[in-house]
């Protein structure tokens, strides 16, 4: 039976108020007194606890670290990440047909995804821990941020990667950053599993979604959207609809709101409604919700065309679906030419994000067309990836060139 309920006075192996739990069996650890990915007694997933929860009031400054009272440390190994926009997209927003849709775009970040907001934070850990190399399997994200970050670290990085199946933009940030990427035979799941292998030796330190700390950074998208969102209109959304490959960001959206819930800010009823999208080809999360199961079926085989969500094995899927369900959420799947076509729109409003991102916008679309959300709604969609990361996806949604001679009037007898 998962368990995530926050407060209740600090164990003894608390370090400095903070501690980690094991989200099944209920059993704590001390935080940074060795490497631990997950408990030693049940192989639960861990997750960060402290024994107090900041309110609004107690944040201050801009970007991840501004949410330092939610986090283990009062700073990290830091290149401004985070304080992202919250984007107005009125086309979507009419197409939709919602009372409010913005777009927290997360590609505007460092590395250009929201992983930067994890790494802040798991490679200070890192360096707490004093580890010697950080390893991450990736679809391509995760490599870049953890390599930008190690190289800021001075820590060597070790990437994993499916081989032909990570687009371009995220190859070359990983290599020119610095990074020992090995091309693995096998998809995104193989990789995490020979990764977790390498750390259980004590090879490398893991800065995958299942090092929980991460997904402490990762929960600084929820206090920062919830605070624009009040700046921009004064009340929370309704909805918050993100793509989902390993549930990262679902588990560490649902963990800040009940934080927020912990510490007197928000009422229980209040959080706003999780909503995963997957791409058809890779949608074990959907399955799972559609079936209200507790856990997910491994995907063997997936594809689709948003590399970055091309996941069969969510591995925070226990600390997630209870999200999606306590929020009253769902989780929708979508074609990959349904997330080409909401990538194209995404750009007419000027906003450019990778296919991965646009899921977010093709789910909601998908969902109201249905008539699983209403017109009333205030609805947030997250999009987690910049439109550079993967140039030829881009230029394949995108228009045509036209070759012209290099003359005015060659120009205008083509257009
Ligand atoms: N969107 C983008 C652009 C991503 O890169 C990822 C995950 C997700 C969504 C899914 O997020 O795992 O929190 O549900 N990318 C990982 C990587 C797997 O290796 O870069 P999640």
């Amino acid at each position: 039976m998962t368990d995530l309920s926050l407060g209740g006075s600090a164990p003894a192996e608390a370090d400095d108020g903070a501690w980690l739990a094991c989200v099944e069996c209920g059993a704590t650890l001390a935080p940074f007194d060795g490497v631990v990915y997950r408990c030693p007694d049940c192989d639960g997933l861990l997750e960060a606890r402290y024994a107090d929860y900041p309110t609004f009031d107690d944040f201050s400054g801009e970007g991840v670290w501004r949410y330092a009272e939610s986090l283990p440390f009062e700073s990290g190994v830091s290149i401004q990440e985070g304080n992202t926009p919250l984007y107005e997209a009125p086309k979507i927003e009419a197409e939709a047909g919602v009372a409010d849709l913005r777009v927290k775009h997360e590609g505007m970040n460092p590395t250009g995804s929201f992983k930067d907001r994890g790494m802040t934070v798991g490679v200070r850990v890192a360096d707490e821990l004093g580890v010697g190399r950080l390893a991450c399997a990736s679809t391509g994200n995760t490599s870049a941020a953890l390599a930008a970050y190690g190289a800021r670290a001075d820590t060597p990085v070790l990437v994993l990667l499916p081989a032909g199946k990570v687009a371009a933009g995220k190859v070359a940030q990983a290599a020119l950053h610095g990074a020992r990427i090995c091309e693995v035979d096998g998809n995104f799941d193989d990789c995490l599993d020979v990764v977790a292998e390498l750390a259980d030796r004590g090879e490398a330190y893991l800065l995958n979604s299942l090092n929980p700390f991460r997904l402490e950074g990762q929960k600084t998208i929820a206090f920062e959207m919830l605070e624009q969102s009040v700046a921009a209109h004064g009340e929370w959304p309704d909805r918050i609809v993100l793509p989902v490959g390993n549930a990262g960001n679902t588990a560490a959206l649902y963990k800040a709101f009940r934080e927020l819930v912990a510490a007197g800010e928000m009422e229980a009823g209040e959080m706003p409604t999780l909503t995963g999208v997957q791409a058809a080809g890779a949608a074990p999360m959907v399955e799972a919700v559609e079936a209200g199961a507790d856990h997910v079926e491994r995907w063997d085989d997936v594809e689709t065309r948003a590399t970055a969500i091309r996941i069969g094995n969510p591995v925070n899927a226990p600390k997630a679906l209870p999200g999606i369900y306590d929020t009253g959420g769902t989780a929708v799947a979508v074609s990959d030419d349904q997330i080409t076509d909401a990538q194209r729109m995404l750009a007419e409003d000027g906003i450019g994000v990778e296919p991965a991102s646009a899921a977010s916008v093709a789910g909601l679309l998908e969902l109201r067309e249905r008539g699983e959300v209403g017109p009333d709604e205030r609805v947030v969609c997250l999009t987690t990836g910049h439109l550079l990361k993967d140039p030829d996806a881009a230029a394949e949604a995108g228009g045509d060139t036209t070759a012209v001679p290099a003359d005015a009037d060659g120009v205008l007898d083509a257009l």
